[in-house]
Order: C-alpha cells, then sequence, then structure tokens
C-alpha cells in the first residue's frame, strides 16, 4: 500500500507522528465468531482506510467452520460494510481483501495445525511478510491452552516475531488464569503476550492519563485531601445479546467488574508513571489493584433485571433470554465500594457500579471534590454542589467541570454551571474504535495499553473474593427492572454514607 501525507489525507493528522508496523500476518483463531465480524474485520477496515496497515500485510481467519477464501472475504465484505465507522472504499476493501485468507481449524487437531503453518509460509513467500505473526486469540479460555501449545511447539522454526493477543476473558477464575499463564509462559515471553481490555483503547481512558498527567493543576489536588470520593459508572441499555452461554458463567461481574471497571479504577488511581513505557504504566496499575482491599458483603450489591422497557422498547427479563436457566442466580449488576488503601486515596470511596438493561448508556468516571469549607453568600451557597470533574468515557465522549457560578442579576445568587470539552467540538477526525488503536499498538510490538500477567491476577483475586461470600447468600432475583437504573440496595449502599449517585 502506498503511503499518504496529511495534506493528501487529512485524517491522517496527529497519526503521521507513529511508525508504520513491519510486515506480518495477522492470524484470527474465532474468525467465524461476533467479534471478528463486528470489531475485529471493521477495525482493520479502518486501519487500511487511513493507510496504517504494514505495506506488506495478510489476513488468514481460522475456525472450525468450513469455508472458502472467497466465502471468507465476501462475509467479511459484508461485516465491514455493515459496522465500518468509515464510508466503503471499493479500493481499500480491495488492497485488504486481496490479502486475507481463511483456514479451517479444529483447535484440537494438530494435523491441521501444520496446514495452517504451510499457508503461512506460502504467503510469507507472496506477500513479503518475512515471517512475522501476530495471532489473535478471539476464542474462549478453554481454546486457547491447545493453540498455545501448537504455537509453541513451532516457534523455533519461525524467522521472524510473534505476538498472541488474547482477548478477554482470560480464565475464570485466579487459578484458570494463572495456569492460562504458566501454559504461554512456557513458550513466549511475557513482552509477546497482549492480554486486550478494548477499555484501554478507548481515547477517552487514555486521555485520563493526559489529563492527570500533561496539566499541571490535577495531580496536587488528586487525592484524599481534596477529593471527596469517586463514582465510576459503566451503565449500558442492552441485554446479553443471545450470549447465554458465555454470560450465564460469567456475569456483570467477571464480564465487566474482573477487567474494564477495575481499569478505569486503576488509571484514576495511578501514581504518575516515570515513563510512558509498558512496564511503567503497568507497575503502576498493579500497585493500585494490589492496594485494594476485598470489600465486605456489605460494600457490594448484586442485581439481575426483570422484564421493563428500556428507551421505550418493552424488553423481557434475564431470566426469560433464551438459553437462560429460569431459575439462574447470574449477576447482571454490580455496585461496589472499594477503597485504594495507600497514601493518596487512604479511606476515599471509589463507588463503582456496571450493569446491563440499565436505562441509558453511558460510562462515566466521576471525581467529586470536597465542599468549599465555608460559603460567604446570604443564602449560604444554597444552589452550590461541590466540584465535580466528570469524564464522558462514552458516548458523548469529554470532560466537564462543574463549578458554581453567579447568577447575572442584582443579590449574590450561586449556581452550578458547566465547562464542558467535547471531543467532537475541539478535534476534526471522529474517534477511532479501541480495536483500531489496539491491533495497531500490538503489530508495533507496544504493550502499554495491554493487561499483564500479574495484573490480570490481581484482578481475579480481587473477583474470587468477592465470588465466595455470594455463594453463601440468594438474593431476591430479579431485583431490578430493565430500563431503570439498578436495585434499590445499590442506592442504599451510597445513601448510608451519606451520599447518592451522581443524577443522570
Ligand atoms: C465487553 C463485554 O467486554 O464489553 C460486553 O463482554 C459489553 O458484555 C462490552 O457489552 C461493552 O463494551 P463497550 O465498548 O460497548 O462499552
Amino acid at each position: 500500500m502506498a503511503t499518504a501525507t496529511v495534506e493528501e489525507n487529512p485524517l491522517l493528522e496527529g497519526l503521521t507522528l507513529r511508525r508504520r508496523p513491519d510486515p506480518c500476518i495477522l492470524v484470527i483463531f474465532g474468525a467465524s465468531g461476533d467479534l471478528t465480524s463486528r470489531k475485529l474485520m471493521p477495525a482493520l477496515y479502518s486501519l487500511a482506510y487511513r493507510r496504517l496497515l504494514p505495506e506488506k500485510f495478510a489476513v488468514v481467519g481460522a475456525a472450525r467452520s468450513d469455508e472458502g477464501d472467497d466465502e471468507f472475504r465476501e462475509r467479511m465484505k459484508q461485516a465491514v460494510q455493515e459496522h465500518a465507522r468509515d464510508p466503503f472504499r471499493e479500493d481499500v476493501w480491495e488492497t485488504l481483501a486481496s490479502g486475507m485468507h481463511y483456514a479451517t481449524l479444529d483447535f484440537a487437531d494438530a494435523g491441521r495445525e501444520d496446514e495452517l503453518q504451510e499457508l503461512l509460509i506460502r504467503l510469507d513467500g507472496e506477500r513479503g511478510t518475512n515471517g512475522n505473526r501476530l495471532f489473535y486469540f478471539a476464542v474462549p479460555p478453554v481454546a486457547i491452552g491447545t493453540l498455545i501449545d501448537e504455537l509453541g511447539k513451532r516457534r523455533d522454526s519461525l524467522k521472524g516475531w510473534v505476538r498472541l493477543v488474547i482477548e478477554k476473558p482470560f480464565g475464570h477464575d485466579l487459578d484458570s488464569a494463572q495456569q492460562l499463564n504458566t501454559q504461554i509462559q512456557k513458550h513466549f515471553f511475557e513482552n509477546e503476550v497482549f492480554r486486550i481490555d478494548h477499555y484501554l483503547g478507548k481515547e477517552t481512558v487514555q486521555n485520563m492519563l493526559a489529563l492527570r498527567f500533561a496539566n499541571g493543576i490535577f495531580e496536587p489536588i488528586w487525592n484524599r485531601q481534596f477529593i471527596d470520593h469517586v463514582q465510576i459508572t459503566v451503565a449500558e441499555s442492552i441485554g446479553i445479546e443471545g450470549r447465554a452461554g458465555y454470560y450465564e458463567s460469567a456475569g456483570a461481574i467477571r464480564d465487566i467488574f474482573q477487567n474494564h471497571l477495575l481499569q478505569l479504577v486503576a488509571i484514576t488511581a495511578m501514581e504518575p508513571p516515570i515513563d510512558f513505557t509498558a512496564d511503567s504504566v503497568r507497575n503502576e496499575k498493579v500497585k493500585v489493584l494490589k492496594s485494594m482491599h476485598t470489600p465486605g458483603p456489605k460494600h457490594v450489591v448484586r442485581g439481575q433485571y426483570g422484564p421493563g422497557f428500556v428507551e421505550g422498547v418493552e424488553v423481557v427479563g434475564y431470566r426469560e433470554e433464551a438459553g437462560v436457566d429460569p431459575a439462574s442466580m447470574t449477576d447482571t449488576y454490580v455496585a461496589a465500594k472499594l477503597f485504594v488503601d495507600n497514601w493518596r486515596w487512604a479511606d476515599t470511596p471509589f463507588y463503582v457500579r456496571m450493569g446491563k438493561r440499565l436505562a441509558r448508556r453511558e460510562t462515566t468516571i466521576a471525581i467529586q471534590f470536597k465542599r468549599a469549607p465555608h460559603p460567604p453568600f446570604a443564602d449560604g451557597g444554597e444552589g452550590l454542589r461541590p466540584n465535580v470533574l466528570l469524564i464522558h468515557v462514552q458516548p458523548n465522549e469529554g470532560i466537564s467541570l462543574a463549578v458554581g457560578a453567579k447568577v447575572p442579576g442584582a443579590g449574590m445568587t450561586i449556581r452550578t454551571v458547566h465547562m464542558d470539552f467535547l471531543y467532537g467540538g475541539a478535534f476534526r477526525e471522529g474517534l477511532p474504535d479501541a480495536y483500531e488503536r489496539l491491533i495497531l499498538d500490538a503489530m508495533l510490538g507496544d504493550a502499554t495499553l495491554f493487561t499483564r500477567a500479574d495484573e490480570i491476577e490481581e484482578q481475579w483475586a480481587l473477583v474470587d473474593a468477592i465470588v465466595a461470600f455470594w455463594k453463601r447468600d440468594r438474593p431476591p432475583f430479579p431485583n431490578y427492572a430493565a430500563g431503570t437504573w439498578g436495585p434499590v440496595a445499590a442506592d442504599e449502599l451510597v445513601h448510608r454514607d451519606g451520599r447518592s449517585w451522581r443524577r443522570h
């Protein structure tokens, strides 16, 4: 593919400083799955659209089902037309599709692995990919082990670099995650492993790092002396979207809390890293995770949605979803009060909540500062709320700061107003999808936005402890109606402390 200049292609602005990845073959295991059509292929297309892919490149989709190259390309083309954020351009698609192949692979059958290797070696010759491999595991954890062993056995014969991108869920609990890590480490170095948490690929999540560490004004007040508490909300209006098989054994605690939510906490609470290398950033996040103690049963609320109306549409309850046990005790909502026990945050609660079928899709991090110590106004500052710095992770990506301001006119009436920064207003280009960033980073060998082995194990340790005490009680599920903001007990969790969830 030819390189373009910013003048030729304004979409390259801000991205031209990036290195172009080495020639390589991307092999996607689990190519017949939803993730490949909804996320990976559209992301690859957008990278191709911006000419950010390596010049010499090939994609091999591998899955159990029988499919020919042409069928695969056609299915992927439709996926791109349906899900990509950029307009469909035949020439861009053709460049990408010309290096696209499909391999049928029974993950337990080593013979088929040999066929895959032959295909890859042939493609190295045809496409000039130099033996470099990016293996993307979009398969359930049980399928990863065998594949890793098979690849491990063959790694000495590889001429170029090898990198593994591993989708979540990474294990089901601490034990299985440790086993998987051990199995991977038998054959591969940690810097060859890229465990995905796609929230880290979101621009707004990275902007939290920019906000904190590129500005002198926030760090001095980013601590227990000035911050009253932090609220993190990961609300989804969608249900489980036909994924009962996975979700029944995961629940919100493993699906969101274990990964996305804990990463948001870590990024909010971490100390400034000495630089932005993978290890410096991840060392700081691990310290946060290590300093979080398990919240007691009183500090965790779980919920499950019943029938209701979401954005005006009637929806069934979780137990009525296809494939779900009618007496299921799986959680679709979790709220918790967490503490990061270190000098910066001691006694500062992090209230977190996440759930499916809530009233609206909204992911936010709200930093609530302490009240002004003494309002000298005649009305006692009645209309004045504490300052809140609100990071809108999605949708309406941006940052807003709630400050007290004088209402125009006679007298001194104070009201809270918002100073807003919206991505859409400040930058020309639309936000890239998290997967674009992450696939590119993995090709470049930059693991900063991926989870390290010890980090993922700390996350599981916290989840295991919560799940252990859940075994002892049976909440009256369903305990919230679809389309609401979750169970009443979640409100009580914060009301007990004289606080309330941020209003929507
Ligand atoms: C995935 C979860 O990791 O994240 C899904 O498995 C969830 O259940 C999704 O819907 C949310 O991602 P996003 O980017 O839409 O917030």
